[in-house]
Parts: C-alpha cells; structure tokens; sequence
C-alpha cells in the first residue's frame, strides 16, 4: 500500500541528501542518545556545537555518571530545560550500577530506562543497533500523516502509537536507520512545520495524499488540548 511504498523513494532520496550532522559520523549506542535528548527541545543547528564539546568531555556512559554536577551544567548551559540533563546523569549512574554500563540493545529494555520513551528508544535501536524499530517523532507524524491523507489528531497518544504500529510493518528489516532518519529528514527540511511544504524536492510527493487533493494547509491536524 500507500506506506510499503514510501521505502524505495525515501532511502534513495536520503543517501543523496542526508545533513552531515556531527552524531552521524559514528552512531554508537551513547551519541545517539545524547544527540537525541539535546535535540528533544532544541533545534539542530543549535545542538551541533553543545553535542561537540559534550562529547569531547563526556566520551562515554561512565564519564558521565561520574561528572560532578556543576560541570555538568556548565557544559549544558544556554541548551536550556536542565532537567534533561540531569537525568542524563541519572540514568548513565543506572546502566554503570545495573546495565554493565552500556545500553542495552533492545527497543523495550530501552523504553524501561527514565527519559526514554518511544520516540528515544526507536532512534536508539535503529540507529546505533540497526532494529528494525520506528521512531515517530513530532517531523514523522507530520510526514506520514500528510502522505496518508490522515485528518486525525497527531497530538493524541492513540494516533501516535498506531503509526508506531503501521510503520513497524513496513520498514525494511535491513535499512531502519536510514529509514527513520530518512523520514526525520524530510520533516525537517522538505515537509517543514511552519510555512508551506517544499513539495517540489519531496521524494514523497507523487505518493502524498495531502498533496495531490490540496489539503496541505489541513494536515496534520492538532486539536490543542
Ligand atoms: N531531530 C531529531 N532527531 C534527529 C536526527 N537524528 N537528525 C536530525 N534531526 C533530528
């Protein structure tokens, strides 16, 4: 159907115009969950400099659990919304206690650990360990439900999780990074939030339902809560 389809164009499409992003020079375990959580508030070109100089001094998961916490902020002041980063720490002091110090490489072991939900866990698996997990971010909710044609409330837990569920099914067993930074990248940057979308550049647009009947301005919907 509409999704399956949606593998060919979009991988083509992201080996030839994915960013060079710093995180994606060597996506292990550690990096894609410090370049996530940044990213979770804040906006990527913001992020690169913060991710550089953190991961220059925080290397790894136990130079994290072990940095005192004034350090620790200092080297995330002006990213904003502390709370992140304290738990952060929190959670690198419980892999060193209870994980051998490691992430663990399983999308529901993943879901178990404090800040990481669906979206976390679903970067995390696909990208540093190559499961075939989505991850449906904020950019993948609008993406897919434009190309679907979708007029529910992307806001709602429901509909997020049905897509969670849809796109499993779909993604390609041996391409899940690339598939799910694929789909982030178009959100990103071609199927953008604010303003009109860049349909002309879209791998996607000769499949999108929202684009072929004119209901671009419609979709997605958010019923604010
Ligand atoms: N936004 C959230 N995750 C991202 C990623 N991995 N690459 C680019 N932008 C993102």
């Amino acid at each position: 159907e509409r999704l399956k389809a949606m593998e060919r164009p979009l991988l083509t499409w992201y080996s030839k115009h994915a960013r060079a992003l710093p995180w994606r020079d060597r996506p292990d375990p550690y990096r894609v969950w410090i370049s996530e959580i940044m990213l979770q508030q804040t906006r990527v070109e913001a992020v690169k400099p913060y991710y550089e100089r953190f991961i220059g001094d925080l290397p790894g998961i136990r130079e994290l659990a072990a940095v005192p916490e004034d350090r620790l902020l200092k080297l995330w002041e002006g990213l904003g919304y502390y709370t992140r980063a304290k738990n952060l720490k929190k959670t690198a002091e419980l892999l060193v206690e209870q994980y051998g110090g490691e992430l663990p490489a399983s999308y529901e072991e993943l879901k178990k650990l404090p800040g990481i939900g669906s979206y976390t866990a679903g970067a995390i698996a696909s990208i540093a360990y190559g499961i075939p997990v989505p991850a449906v971010d904020g950019n993948v909710l609008r993406v897919v439900s434009r190309v679907t044609g979708s007029r529910e409330d992307i806001l709602k837990q429901s509909v997020k999780t049905r897509m969670e569920e849809e796109l499993k099914a779909v993604m390609p067993e041996e391409a899940a990074s690339s598939y799910n930074q694929g789909l982030i990248e178009i959100g990103a940057i071609v199927c953008v939030p604010n303003g009109p979308p860049l349909c002309s550049q879209c791998p996607l647009a000769s499949l999108c339902v929202a684009r072929i009947k004119g209901l671009i301005g419609e979709i997605p919907v958010k019923t604010p809560k």
